[in-house]
């Protein structure tokens, strides 16, 4: 995924610093070259020495060092990768990024870059929430500095909360996303997702329907245009939203959804994420169904809804060249999944975990396992957004493989 690729980290000084050893590792396993700046305080915690053997590569630290500058001024330094990864990013450092300081290396590196930049925070709690650290994130978002975590949880510092740097796998993942996106692969493409819950009429008031928010959904649309996709998402209702830069076409129904979806056209991927009701009224009342004291509660007959995913991934010469699916499920989460996927006919299932103790329905992380014909991956837990970033990535990975590639699978 990363063949090619040159990125440059640097390691500032923070417990979390131990993790950035694992990184390199990762990232240099997806086939990218990795070159290290270690600030001063950083080489408290990592000796320049593990980051020399783990990226087998220099690595800088002083910006007066004349064989540094003969050899790799700063600027060339930056304008040598393809991507910025500062992990951990302390308070300091960020501060120094949003002030545009440049009194090392790391610093005068951050200030000189036309390249982009993921920042990985590391820090105390206090720290994180403090105004100052707050203000300077905000400054450098607006910059176009992509963020990564920090992730919620038990610190060295014995406290608890947001602060603790993301793991490596979740900093490969934004890294990969970040690369991919900067190359609008799927410009010339088109996209269709399903998103939200369908809502089935038993009368004019009441309805059948489920917990689905649309956050995974409308997140997948979003990354597919950012990848340069022309996207249309058919969304059932839901409180989020309509994603910027594509078209966004609102239904109730299941029916309503199938037939936005066949209105849409010929696609090159399509991705159902809709949490489709599987059964409808019969008979939809006309009127209010109204309460007769004394008697028995309405039987409401149900039948089927069409399955939209099974009817998008019917072969045939308008089918999409790749169809997603979803699958929610609160046991046997793979083998289920894996029986899905032939089932529906589809070509990759992404299957979570939609137990209550997982907090996946509304909440914002989501844990998948990615399910093809070449098997079974299982993907760390990651916010909402990245699990979509990857996914789309993937998506563009597979659409521009050539023809022969496909047919192999
Ligand atoms: O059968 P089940 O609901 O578990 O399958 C989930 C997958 O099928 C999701 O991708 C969902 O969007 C899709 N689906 C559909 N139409 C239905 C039911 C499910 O597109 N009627």
């Amino acid at each position: 995924m990363l063949h090619g690729k040159r990125i440059l980290l640097i390691v500032a000084g923070g417990i979390a610093a131990f993790k950035s050893l694992e990184l390199i590792r990762r990232l240099r396993e997806r086939g990218a070259a990795v070159r290290c700046v270690l600030t001063d305080a950083g080489a408290r915690f990592v000796t320049p020495l593990s980051l020399q053997a783990l990226s087998e590569d220099r690595v800088y630290g002083d910006m007066f060092s004349l064989t540094d500058e003969s050899e790799m001024g700063h600027i060339q330094l930056s304008r040598d990768a393809d991507l910025l990864v500062v992990a951990p990013a302390t308070a300091n450092i960020l501060a120094r990024m949003a002030a545009g300081l440049a009194d090392d290396l790391a610093a005068t590196v951050l200030l000189a870059t036309d390249k982009p930049v993921l920042a990985a925070p590391a820090m105390n709690v206090r720290m994180w929430t403090h105004a100052a650290t707050v203000a300077n994130v905000e400054i450098l978002k607006k910059r176009g500095v992509t963020f990564v975590g920090p992730n919620d949880g038990a610190m060295a510092c014995n406290e608890h909360g947001p602060g603790r740097m993301s793991e490596p796998a979740e900093i490969v993942a934004a890294v990969e996303s970040m690369l991919v996106a900067t190359q609008r692969p799927l410009a010339g493409k088109r996209a269709l997702v399903t998103s939200g819950p369908t809502r089935e009429a038993i009368d004019p008031v009441r309805y059948i329907s489920n917990h689905s928010s649309g956050k995974q959904g409308h997140a997948i649309a979003a990354a597919l245009a950012r990848l340069g996709a022309e996207v249309t998402l058919v969304s059932g209702p839901v409180a989020v939203g309509d994603p910027a830069g594509l078209r966004t076409v609102h239904v109730e129904s299941a029916d309503q959804m199938l037939a936005a979806c066949l209105a849409a056209g010929r696609v090159d991927v399509a991705v159902c994420a809709a949490a489709v009701a599987d059964w409808k009224a019969a008979k939809p009342a006309g009127a209010k169904i109204k309460k007769k004291t004394g008697t028995q509660p309405p039987a409401i007959e149900l039948t089927p809804n069409p399955d939209i995913l099974a009817t998008l991934s019917k072969p045939g010469p308008g089918r999409p060249a790749l169809v997603v699916g979803f699958a929610a499920e609160t046991e046997d989460l793979v083998a289920n999944a894996i029986a899905k996927r032939s089932r529906k006919g589809c070509d990759w299932i992404v299957a979570n975990d939609v137990s209550p103790a997982t907090g996946t329905f509304g909440g914002e992380r989501n844990t998948v396992h990615l399910v093809s014909a070449e098997g079974v991956e299982a993907w760390p837990t990651l916010a909402k957004g990245d699990v979509a970033d990857r996914l789309a990535a993937r998506i563009a990975l597979h659409l521009g493989r050539p023809r022969s590639a496909e047919a192999a699978e």
